[in-house]
């Protein structure tokens, strides 16, 4: 799947990654709760050097406990913390719990931490959704969602449960939130570099408001001949023309007509395509191997020209 081929190549080398232990996994969530990682990374090694296991951080003195945490914010969050450790110590032995309804009965977690406990210490194949994990899935299955989300939390965690692949549970779960903190971020989803392009129902919407072109993106105007739709179908034709296979998808014409070609010029290169074959010089179609995702805006990205 796009997703973790675009993990494979994108993911941060975080310390609670090469962790299986549940302990290490339950501070860093509960530390990545409301605070950034880069933020939460001194604090966590920290952290585990002053308490390494549950049973240090069960008999510690509560005062302590918030003061290794002092600068991170929330503290109550320390204070739970070390209630979860201290019930796991005095009722189960100090052993986690490994199923997430286990996991759920906990004092001081809640639904989306016995998840990721079950999944990134336990590599259970179980869904839960953070608001990253939420809004990736929301753009993905659902559509756009500004002004505001037009699904439920449990529309999206019944999506979040059919999305897990089995067996791949760790890292699909690890790649959902790289991909929302990363790429499918909440202000500035990087779209037009988007591997997803082609899967997501909300990219339509993107490339429709793209049509305009986003606000400092401007389409170089050279001298008139060199910057004219005219020189631009000349370049079209060549490529074509030299092109060995009998369609090019407009994603990989675009670089060979313009050096400067982004796919923000995508929508302008789908014009210039459509003026041929409007004049009998090429032919376009929708690439029909690509996910149909129901709605009528073209994906730009899918649509392959070719020859008469
Ligand atoms: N935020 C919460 N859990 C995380 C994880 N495992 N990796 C990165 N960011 C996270």
């Amino acid at each position: 799947m796009a997703l973790l081929a675009w993990f494979a190549v994108n993911r941060r080398d975080l310390p609670w990654r090469r962790s299986r232990d549940p302990y290490q996994i339950l501070v860093s969530e509960v530390m990545l709760q409301q605070t950034q990682v880069e933020r939460v990374l001194p604090y966590y090694d920290a952290f585990l050097t002053r308490f390494p296991d549950v049973q240090t951080l069960a008999s510690a003195s509560t005062a302590d406990v918030i003061k290794a945490w002092a600068g991170l914010g929330y503290n109550r969050r320390a204070v739970n913390l070390q209630r979860t450790a201290q019930y796991v110590v005095a009722n189960l032995g100090g052993t986690f719990p490994a199923d997430v309804e286990a996991l759920r009965r906990l004092p001081g977690i809640g639904p989306y931490t016995a998840g990721a406990i079950a999944c990134f210490a336990f590599e259970r194949d179980v869904a839960f959704a953070d608001t990253n994990i939420r809004r990736v899935l929301h753009r993905v299955f659902v559509g756009v969602d500004v002004p505001r989300p037009t699904a439920g939390d449990r529309e999206i965690s019944a999506i979040a449960e059919a999305a897990v692949p089995a067996g791949n549970g760790w890292t699909w779960n690890q790649a959902l939130m790289e991909f929302g903190a990363l790429q499918c971020t909440a202000r500035k989803p990087a779209c037009v570099i988007c591997p997803l392009q082609s899967a997501c129902r909300a990219f339509p919407a993107v490339l429709s408001a793209l049509g305009e072109l986003p606000r400092g993106v401007r389409l170089k105007r050279e001298e008139p001949f060199a910057g004219s739709n005219r020189f631009y179908r000349g370049r079209v034709l060549a490529a074509l023309r030299d092109h060995a296979d009998d369609a090019i998808a407009l994603t990989d014409l675009g670089p060979r007509v313009r050096d400067d070609f982004t796919p923000h010029h995508l929508p302008w290169l789908y014009d210039v395509v459509q003026g041929l074959e409007r004049d009998g010089l090429a032919l376009v179609a929708e690439d029909s191997t690509t996910y149909d995702t129901g709605q009528d805006t073209p994906l730009l990205g899918s649509q392959r020209v070719r020859l008469p």
